[in-house]
Parts: C-alpha cells; structure tokens; sequence
C-alpha cells in the first residue's frame, strides 16, 4: 500500500517510523518531511499546507491512505479534500478539528455540556475585554481564538501585562486573524498530563499519558516553546484520575461532538491540568502532540497503521491498541538561542548505532557537491532540531538512557534542557 503523512517534524518522523513496521506499506511518502527522515520515507517538497498540492500529489500516486498530522492543514480541511479525492485518510475533517482551530469553539463546548475547564468570558471587542479585565483576579490567563504557534496563550501576573497582552492581540494583531477574538480565563494550578487519544467517534481509547517540558529552561524557567521534552507515563496521572477523566472529560467530549454534528474521528488530544478540584481541560488538540507522539508511539505494541484503519473505518471497538509499561523519555536538542532567534545551517552528526533512537525535527540535507559520491550533509534548519528518545523498563533508566543518546549527538550549537523528567521522577513514578 502507498501511504503518505502530511508534515515534517520530530512528531510525524516517529508517525513514520512507527507505520514502517508494518509490511503492507510498500511505499511510504514524506510531504513535506524533512532531511533527517530521508532514510525512512521519500520526503516530496509539498508543503503541509498547501491542500491543492497534496491532493494532486495524491492522485498522481494513486495513494491509498493519507496521515494528516500537524494542526493547520486539519483545520484548513485537508482530510475532506482528500476524501472528496478518494483517499481515506487518519485526521479529523475541517468541521471536527475546530475543537482546536478555535480557542471560542472550545470554551463554549465545555460550557455547553458540562466539561470542567477554566471559567472565561470571551471578548471580541477590545473596550469589553479592558472594562472586563478592570475587575478581573490576577493571575489571569489571555487567549487568543485561533492557531497561533501555540504562542497565543499569555498568563499575566498582573492587570497591566493582561491589558497589553489584549491590546496586542486584538489591536496590534500580534497573532494576525487569530486574536481578533480573545478568551480571557481564570488561572489554574496543578500538574499538566497529556493525554493523547484515539476516536473513531463511537469508541475512545487513551494512549500512555506523558507530561510535556515546555518552558526553554531548566527549573521550568525562560520563555514558552513548543516543547523541550517529554516522558510518558506521567507519574500525576494515577488509575483513579485516568478513570474519572474517562467518565468527566474524554467520553463527554465526543458525545459532544456527536451532538453538534462535529464527529471526530483521528488523534484527539486533552492538555489537562490537576487542579485540587479535579481534573480540567486546559486544551484539546486535533492531532497527534509534539513532543509527546515521540515518547507514546515508542511504547505502543500494537501495529500503528491498523489503528489508524481501525479509526478511519469506525471499527475501533472491536480492534486492539495496546501499550507496554515500560516508560519513555524524549529530550529536544534545540539550537541556542530558541525560541528566539539562533543560527542555523551547522552540521548534524548521528551516529549510526542511535540512528533509530532520534526523530529528526528541524534539518535538511544539504546534496554533496563531490562526484565520488560523498554522503550528503545534514544540517540544521529550525529551532527544535531533534528529539533523543529511549525506552526502559524504569522512569530513571529512560532518562538516563535519553541522554545518553543526546550526548551522541553533536552539532556546534545545540542546547538541551537537563531536566528533563526530574519533576516526574520526584513526583514518585
Ligand atoms: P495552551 O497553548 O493552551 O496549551 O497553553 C500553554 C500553557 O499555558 C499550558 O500548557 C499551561 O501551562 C498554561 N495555561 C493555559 N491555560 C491556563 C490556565 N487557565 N491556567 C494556568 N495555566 C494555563
Ligand atoms: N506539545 C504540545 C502540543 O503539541 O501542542
């Protein structure tokens, strides 16, 4: 079978390498993919948002199923121009992966059906979202509607920072169309578990939960990325709240959908936070998570591209999906400087005996200039660059084992959180 996953970072190599183990795929393609999964699939200079171009593309090949992985082209409708196309796909349409493109749509689902999440007030003009904030506790967390980078959500400390945050989202169009509507919410304290799931729609089963790194520094100081590291299973998430979370948040979430004629059928994502009032959703992504997929997919034993199947067809119910216990750990080596501006373009050395324990995120093969027939080169080309994952039958071993791999891997600017796990370890997995 011809299969192609729409993307081109750490998040949609592990995609790949997963669906790899299974024989039926004769042809996997890469849209766009990136150099350092050159090796794992043909990588095609189709961008992942440009739904024409896909679609052509998979005509031409005549491709039987199609991975939509990253959140624009789902929220742009890239499955239903696909399937208008002919060709099944693993993503939620358009209509369903607006529980993602917009924050207002997911506030107001919550409401509606009586899912716990933060209380909010939403604001699409900027006098009602000042005189609102003029009354408002503080910390308070500023959101804005649409997809933005996953930057667009500001927690002020004080009433100033949340007056400027407003201001530049929906007067200075800091997030462009996104932030002309704004969700302003109460804030939350507790641990954060990702819990990342698979829905047919009728049927929802949870993966591994793991717990995401997403400040730049060790300490969880420094500014907000998209992700500097990851372990799984998350210690927070105990039997007891995986069950409550079922019964008060998973299931309600797709009767919802159901509901409003908005079936979701593909990964469906809960960003929960602890609270001491229960568990709450922070947010819901229509996809798979990056880094998270990087530390799940590694510990599930059941055959990716089946499930995938198995949720596209609605058979979900009736199909496995299991996962080992064993644990998971994933560090990010960024370039220096990021999330802000860094250099690029240095050499990546991987190598070959941890080859298959990196999923590459930010690269690209630079074509030898030699007519011996030298190697290409890979180098860097974004701010997250790689991720180093290892499995081991403990938390501590799977850390230790990560970086391992990390120290392995070399290029002149690389940066990396060394904490990754550390909290989780302390929390007691
Ligand atoms: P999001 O992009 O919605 O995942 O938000 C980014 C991060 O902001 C989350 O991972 C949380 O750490 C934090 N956050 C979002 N909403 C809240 C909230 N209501 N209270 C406290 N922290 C929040
Ligand atoms: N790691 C968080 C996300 O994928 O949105």
């Amino acid at each position: 079978m011809k299969v192609m996953v729409i993307g081109g970072g750490g998040r949609e190599h592990a995609v790949i390498r997963k669906l790899r183990e299974n024989p039926e795929i004769t042809e996997l393609y890469a849209l766009p993919g990136n150099g350092g999964m050159a090796e794992d699939a043909t990588c095609v200079p189709i961008g992942a948002k440009d739904i024409p171009g896909i679609t052509a593309f998979a005509k031409e090949k005549r491709i039987d199923y199609a991975v939509v992985t990253p959140d624009d082209p789902l929220v742009l409708g890239c499955v239903d121009a696909l399937e208008a196309a002919g060709v099944p796909c693993f993503g939620p349409r358009a209509k369903a992966a607006i529980i993602e493109g917009s924050k207002v749509f997911a506030k107001n689902l919550m409401k509606k059906y009586g899912i716990p999440t933060a209380a909010y007030e939403t604001f699409d003009r900027l006098e009602d979202a000042l005189r609102y904030l003029e009354t408002a506790p503080v910390p308070t967390v500023i959101k804005a509607d649409g997809l933005a980078l996953g930057k667009g959500v500001i927690i002020a400390q004080t009433r100033e920072e949340a007056v400027t945050a407003v201001t530049e989202m929906m007067q200075g169009r800091k997030f462009g169309a996104s932030g002309e509507r704004v969700v302003i919410e109460e804030y939350l304290e507790g641990p954060e578990v990702s819990v990342l799931s698979f829905t047919d729609g009728k049927t929802l089963v949870p993966m591994v939960s793991s717990m995401d790194h997403k400040r730049a520094l060790d300490g969880d100081r420094g500014l907000n990325t998209g992700g500097m590291g990851t372990i799984a299973p998350n210690p927070y998430y105990t039997p007891e709240i995986a069950e409550r979370c079922m019964r008060e948040i998973f299931l309600p979430t797709i009767a919802a959908m159901n509901a409003e004629g908005r079936t979701f059928q593909g990964c469906l994502y809960f960003g929960l936070m602890l609270t001491k009032n229960g568990p709450k959703v922070i947010e819901y992504n229509c996809r798979f998570g990056d880094p998270e997929t990087q530390v799940v997919l590694p510990l599930l034993e059941s055959d990716l591209f089946t499930v995938m199947r198995a949720v596209t067809e609605g058979r979900l119910a009736e199909t496995e999906v299991r996962f080992s216990d064993r644990h998971a750990c994933c560090v990010i080596l960024a370039s220096e400087g990021y999330p802000g501006s860094y250099e690029k373009g240095f050499p990546i050395s991987i190598p070959a005996e941890v080859r298959n324990s990196v999923y590459v995120a930010g690269a690209k093969l630079i074509p030898s200039e030699s007519e011996s027939g030298a190697a290409d080169t890979l180098v860097t080309s974004g701010g997250r660059v790689l991720g180093c994952v290892a499995t081991a039958d403990s938390l501590e071993n799977a850390i230790r084992d990560a970086y391992a791999v990390a120290d392995r891997v070399s290029f002149s600017n690389a940066y990396c959180r060394r904490d990754i796990g550390r909290r989780a370890l302390e929390a007691g997995a």
